[in-house]
């Protein structure tokens, strides 16, 4: 991560040009970094060359997300996203959360887990009872396709043989999940070779025939947990004093956790946040989004991804949610856009790049419930919409509560 500050007042009031040089200054960038920023790196050739029936390129705006701090050390947060206010609210937000002293984030190892599915089996009982005999065989056999995987300090870990009763639509169905550390990478592409290559030899094992195998996105073993601490002065709004605004976010969460339709809402302001950065350093935010709400519904009730209370006179937001981004791989061999948006953050591994995902997913939900418990959104919203619309371009709905600082 940046060791220089996020912490940039006025950058809002900036011309476009003058923003990039203070970012040139704080992330080390060169003269064509400014051109890729320009360009959004990627052309039409090296589109062609990541999906198929190629005619042109779809654009969104990029920017900053300021006043970050992560676990003692400031980050410029990267965020890709066509909605007005996203990032002025994030912004906003980490401004509180520093006056608590910014955000505390961890992450889990970056485990994925590759589904094999097995039909057509007689005696689920017996099939696991041998396939867990057999687990050091088929580990490595897993560690024998991706060896440069295990070069790295990555792979297959643990094997799981789910049990058939739990899978009730099938009682001859026998899963087994092999839990495969994917060190920088997303990793599907890896899970799903493993899958594949142990499939034929699951199926011998259980007495069936194979059925599926890929990865499941619900990958509960990669999650990242982020705590936000707010002293309640910086929660003042207007003519609110911050206790108040504190407790009307308690009360906004505790709706969150009592109603599925709210959790929904709720989680889409945390999504805000997510999706934006997952976006701007080329990752997958479809298996983000899969992953979270299989997540948020795994108790078999849809509850939001992160809580807020009163700690101490404080308030206290903890998010925890999968997270599987990577820092190599997939899209970043060929945008050049997202591997200049991962180098705004630093050097830095995909476990903590999931954190910061996080802290961007946190604070836009701070943001939002904030300016929900206070004069609601459309205020600040409203004034953003006007310049979209002055500048004829399109809007979506939006949350801004303060100054864009
Ligand atoms: C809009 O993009 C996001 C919000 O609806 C989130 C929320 O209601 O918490 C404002």
């Amino acid at each position: 991560m940046s060791n220089e500050g996020s912490r940039i007042p006025g950058f809002y009031k900036l011309s476009i040009d003058e923003r990039r040089q203070r970012l040139r200054l704080c992330a080390d960038l060169g003269e064509e970094d400014l051109a890729t920023l320009e360009g959004g790196g990627l052309d039409t050739a090296a589109a062609d060359r990541i999906v198929e029936n190629v005619v042109g390129i779809y654009a969104l705006p990029l920017g900053v997300g300021l006043n970050f701090r992560v676990n003692g050390q400031d980050v410029l947060v990267p965020m890709a996203v066509e909605e007005p206010s996203v990032i002025a609210a994030a912004s906003n937000a980490a401004k509180m959360v520093r006056e608590g002293g910014g955000f505390l984030a961890e992450a889990d190892p970056p485990v994925m887990t590759a589904q094999i599915e097995v039909v057509g089996v007689d005696d689920p009982a017996a099939a696991k009872a041998r396939l867990e005999a057999a687990a050091e065989e088929l580990l490595a056999l897993a560690h024998a396709t991706l060896p440069r995987l295990a070069d790295r300090g990555g792979g297959a870990r643990e094997l799981e043989i789910r049990m058939p009763g739990a899978l009730r639509a099938h009682p001859h169905r026998v899963i087994v999940h092999v839990h495969i550390d994917c060190r920088n990478a997303m990793g599907a592409n890896m899970v799903n070779t493993v899958a594949e290559a142990l499939a034929a030899r699951v199926a011998q094992l259980a007495g069936g025939q194979s059925g599926l195998r890929i990865l499941t996105n619900l990958c509960d073993r990669r999650r990242v947990r982020v705590t936000a601490r707010v002293p309640a002065r910086a929660l003042t709004a207007g003519p609110l004093d911050g206790a108040t605004v504190r407790d009307g976010i308690v009360a906004a969460s505790r709706f969150a956790e009592d109603d599925p339709y709210r959790a929904a809402t709720h989680n889409k302001g945390i999504m805000n946040g997510v999706d934006a950065v997952v976006i701007a350093t080329g990752n997958d935010w479809r298996g983000v989004e899969a992953g979270a709400h299989a997540f948020a519904a795994a108790e078999g009730r849809y509850r939001p991804l992160s809580i807020w209370r009163a700690e101490g006179g404080d308030l206290v937001g903890r998010l925890d949610m999968p997270m599987a981004v990577g820092t190599v791989g997939g899209t970043l061999k060929l945008h050049a856009g997202a591997r200049l948006a991962q180098r705004l953050l630093g050097a830095i591994d995909a476990q903590t790049l999931g954190m910061v995902v996080g802290c961007a997913g946190l604070a836009s939900n701070l943001a939002a419930l904030r300016a929900l418990a206070t004069e609601g959104i459309q205020r600040g919203h409203m004034a953003l919409h006007r310049k979209a619309q002055a500048a004829g371009g399109l809007v979506g709905a939006g949350v801004l509560e303060g100054p864009l600082r």
